[in-house]
């Protein structure tokens, strides 16, 4: 190869080495595919003594000058995660000429219109494709292969942590907190896994996807975040009597009438929905087009491997384009500033679990209680025991959230309700019309 492409690594912690890894063992054919030779000259790291693979020949520091002072360096990859002080990182890069790469979603999901303008105003490139869906390619197909389309809705499961505990929780049976330490030790989960379980990992992912599909800006503030923390093994259990598996989905959807609707909770999927059988780390993210219908993308969403995969294709794009002398620097177009849909105006149908005193006409204050927030019961049913009190499920049939919100509020207030225990979201087709 006459052209060397040069590579400053920021982070060589679970997807860095990952990156070193598979740089290293497919080095021929990224090469080939790159028309370049492509090698990692510095590595960042906290500790540059610490020993680590696939590291000779290349240098470790922890001084970041030593990556945007040298000029050899065209692309500066940055995977240590966080907001700070990665996103000032990758800013000198691109102030001095270097392309950059990432999968940091915490900064796109914040920063990313700062992101795109210093690409533009410096002419680099600036690729994320390892930002949502792990080794999913998902960014360049919404931004590229799908642009023919008005894309309405993209909804799937994007966080590979949760979606690995709720699979063991489910079938096995595992408790929260050792299924948890599994996914961490899996390199799974985030540096703080709060962000995993308390759903902000996926949300992140979640305004990145509405962004891009619906050429908006969505941050972060405006994405509404449930995560998994309050789904106990009962609720488990009582989905699969119901028929049902629970997983932690993402959501956005774009209409004239509502705007943006971007959400992520845990949701009642019957157990029949695509979306079921998706398990462990896996992800995968249905996308809705006027053109081409629904498409859907599936593979590991997370991990060490993967997730370089999906890096070093960012990384042979920008190579081929040094090559060739034209990096395109960003594919994101804004086409205006949609309205985002507030959560009390978003429909769904209700899966409610309450401990109530076991005594007659229990059942109908509830039912009128629900029935007064103009809430309509699809399914209610009993099934055991709780102390000496009863606890009973009802399934409702699809309303506002503003509804549901409010029926919380006067079941809370009835004298025989001891505690509503759960409420969680069932994602099935409207049965009647909503109020
Ligand atoms: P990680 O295992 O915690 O590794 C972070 C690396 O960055 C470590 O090598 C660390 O150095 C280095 N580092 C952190 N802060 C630094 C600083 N201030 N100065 C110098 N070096 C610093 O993280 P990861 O799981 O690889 O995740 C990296 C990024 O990829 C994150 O944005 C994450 O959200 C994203 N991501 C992760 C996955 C996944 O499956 N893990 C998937 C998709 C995207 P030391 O080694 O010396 O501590
Ligand atoms: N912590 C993230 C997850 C990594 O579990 O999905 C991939 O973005």
């Amino acid at each position: 190869m006459e052209k060397t492409v040069k590579i400053g690594l920021l982070g060589a912690g679970t997807v860095g080495s990952g990156v070193l890894q598979v740089l290293r063992e497919n080095a021929r054919e990224v090469s080939l595919k790159a028309g370049a030779s492509v090698e990692i000259k510095t590595v960042l790291v906290r500790d540059a003594k610490k020993q680590r693979p696939n590291m000779e020949g290349i240098v470790a520091t922890d001084k970041i000058e030593d990556i945007l002072e040298d000029r050899e360096i065209d692309i500066v990859v940055e995977l240590m995660g966080g907001l700070h002080p990665a996103r000032e990182y990758m800013l000198a890069a691109m102030e001095a000429g270097k392309h950059v790469v990432t999968a940091n979603k915490d900064v796109i999901a914040q920063f990313g219109a700062n992101m795109f303008d210093a690409a533009e105003k410096n002419h680099v490139g600036f690729l994320f494709e390892a930002s949502v869906g792990g080794g999913i390619p998902i960014i360049r197909p919404i931004m590229e292969c799908l642009t023919a389309n008005r894309i309405t809705e993209v909804m799937g499961i994007v966080n590979g942590t949760t979606n690995y505990m709720l699979t063991k929780m489910t079938e096995l049976g595992e408790d929260y907190q050792t299924v948890l330490k599994e996914a961490q030790e899996k390199g799974y989960a985030e540096a703080n896994p709060a962000a995993d379980v308390e759903g902000l990992d996926a949300a992140r992912k979640a305004a990145i996807l509405a962004s891009l599909a619906f050429n908006t800006r969505v941050t972060l503030p405006s994405v509404s975040v449930e995560g998994i923390t309050n789904i106990t093994p009962e609720d488990i259990d009582y989905a699969r009597q119901l028929g049902y598996v629970i997983k932690l989905l993402a959501i956005a959807k774009d209409s004239p009438e509502k705007g943006v609707d971007v959400r992520v909770h845990p949701a009642f999927l019957p157990k029949d929905h695509p979306l079921a059988s998706v398990s462990d780390v896996f992800n995968a993210i249905f996308v809705k087009g006027n053109a081409v219908g629904e498409a859907m993308f599936y593979g590991r969403g997370a991990g060490s491997l993967p997730t370089a995969s999906a890096v070093i294709a960012d990384i042979v794009s920008l190579a081929r384009g040094i090559v060739n002398g034209e990096v395109r620097e960003v594919g994101f177009q804004v086409f205006g500033q949609k309205q985002i849909c507030p959560i009390e105006e978003t429909v769904s149908a209700y899966y409610v679990r309450l401990l109530v005193a076991d005594m007659p006409g229990v059942l109908g204050a509830i039912a009128t209680a629900f029935g007064d927030e103009g809430v309509s019961l699809n399914s209610v049913i009993q099934t055991r025991k709780v102390d000496n009190l009863a606890e009973i499920v009802a399934i409702t049939h699809h309303v506002k959230h503003r509804r549901i919100a409010r029926a919380q509020r006067t079941l809370s207030a009835l004298p025989v309700v001891t505690k509503i225990s759960s409420v969680i979201r069932v994602e099935t087709p409207p049965t009647m019309e909503v109020a």
